[in-house]
């Protein structure tokens, strides 16, 4: 007999990572922004869009298929490890940020990898380094897309405050001597560090905590070496103070740091290519991982990066666009200064670089989305992205929720103080309006 037809549809059986993976918590940030012409958006960590090297690109292409012979060439696959000379020029790169040769480094083209923005190497980082029950230790607060995910892979992710310096390299050390002490140190695998205008913060580690950093993770690594991946996407994005030298530029032997940086933020996201030097014995494993993924990052965009940096596009397209961040970023800040309430508690990183202004507001004011603030905010056509996304909860679970991440990347100049205006305006509703009389502080989360 043949079996009945039926409306019910089996549940799919997936896999117990698919289940640790959780919805990103900026898509519904985007989805808000999507349809409300009036809304003026902070939240999306976007780039600029007037500054995207439109031409410089246009250019480049029409040179690539100019010539049959290159354009077949480019619209071929290429290797797993990526465009040789490309890696070859990065790495020349490389040394002029760091006023080092490759060599001082440790580094050959061989330990460069290319890859689909730098998002794919922390994944890949992650993959081949954590089991589930590992460790991670990273900031508070964090990259919240690298939080989500390490907890997809399964690890714990342990963090330590940050101050104006950076990291904490202190609270760093305390928590290595208890998870020692503890005997958990064998699951420390990774030490997640954004090191240049940190998101969300914008803050920057200073060098001798720089230096720090990687002491420890050499004192540390006692059964194994304990990684420090410093994740330095927003790094030429400066505006102001000194051009710091990287945690991987203090590790000569290139053993104990993991440099990722991208063409994302400095450059255009739309070419999705990163680069990322290893530690010589870490590539196999994870060029093996990225044979899995898509052996090898789209050829076309690792040619415009080749060429780019080859003509010298590239780095004239740096300054401009730091010039025109370092013009909203003042916006920015001048429109706090002039619109936010004078409060006990509520205070604001100046930013040397990068595209965030990390605010924090008076302790019992709730940034998050199902509070007060943020629906008052959505009604006065503005959005931020609530802090405690980028905070692992701690270990009775609770995370600081009183701050809020603004972005003055793809945001239009012109919005920006109107915007700040509006944000200011319902922070000050906040604090001045009187608790409803719930028991719930004013401006936190009503318990009626
Ligand atoms: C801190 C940080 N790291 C890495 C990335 C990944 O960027 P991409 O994959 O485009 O290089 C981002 C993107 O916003 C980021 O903010």
């Amino acid at each position: 007999m043949s079996p009945q037809p039926t409306n019910d549809v089996l549940s799919l059986s997936l896999s117990a990572k698919a289940k640790r993976t959780v919805e990103q918590p900026i898509s519904f940030l985007m989805a808000a922004a999507i349809g409300r012409k009036d809304l003026i958006s902070f939240a999306a960590g976007l780039v600029d869009e007037p500054s995207l090297p439109v031409d410089e690109v246009r250019a480049i292409t029409q040179r690539l298929f100019a010539d049959p012979a290159r354009a077949r060439s480019v619209l071929q696959y290429d290797t797993t490890h990526g465009l040789k000379p490309l890696r070859e020029l990065l790495l020349q790169h490389l040394e002029h940020l760091e006023g080092h040769s490759a060599e001082a480094m440790g580094l050959t083209p061989a330990d460069m990898l290319i890859t689909t923005g730098s998002q794919q190497a922390l994944y890949l980082i992650g993959d081949v380094l954590l089991d589930p029950g590992d460790i991670v230790i990273a900031e508070a607060p964090s990259y919240f897309v690298y939080t989500g995910t390490l907890t997809s892979f399964g690890a714990q992710v342990l963090t330590v405050p940050m101050d104006n310096d950076g990291m904490d390299v202190d609270a760093v050390e305390r928590l290595l001597t208890r998870l020692e002490k503890e005997g958990k140190l064998p699951r420390v695998k990774l030490i997640y560090c954004m090191s240049y205008y940190q998101n969300p913060t914008g803050l920057s580690l200073s060098t001798p905590r720089r230096k720090k950093l990687l002491d420890l993770a050499k004192r540390f690594s006692k059964s194994h070496r304990i990684l420090i991946l410093e994740d330095a996407a927003y790094r030429e994005l400066r505006y102001e103070g000194d051009s710091l030298p990287s945690i991987k530029s203090f590790d000569p032997a290139n053993q104990y740091t993991i440099l990722t940086q991208t063409f994302s933020k400095p450059f255009a996201p739309g070419i999705k290519t990163g680069y990322t030097v290893l530690p010589a014995d870490l590539v196999d494993p994870i060029l093996q991982q990225k044979g899995n993924h898509d052996f090898g990052s789209a050829n076309l965009c690792q040619n415009i990066a080749y060429e780019t940096l080859k003509d010298g596009s590239y780095h004239k397209h740096v300054q401009v666009l730091n010039a025109a961040y370092k013009h909203k970023r003042d916006i920015m800040l001048a429109a706090l200064t002039k619109y936010m309430p004078k409060a006990p508690g509520l205070s604001w990183v100046h930013p040397q670089g990068g595209i965030y202004v990390w605010l924090t507001l008076p302790a019992h004011i709730d940034t998050s989305r199902e509070a007060a603030m943020f629906q008052d905010s959505v009604k006065h056509g503005v959005i931020y992205v609530p802090g405690a996304y980028a905070y692992s909860p701690d270990e009775q679970g609770n995370t600081p929720k009183n701050s809020l991440r603004l972005c003055f990347g793809i945001v239009p100049t012109e919005q920006i103080e109107p915007g700040i205006e509006r944000l200011a305006g319902v922070i000050k509703q906040l604090i001045q309006s009187p608790a409803c009389g719930c028991g719930a502080p004013a401006g936190g989360k009503c318990a009626r």
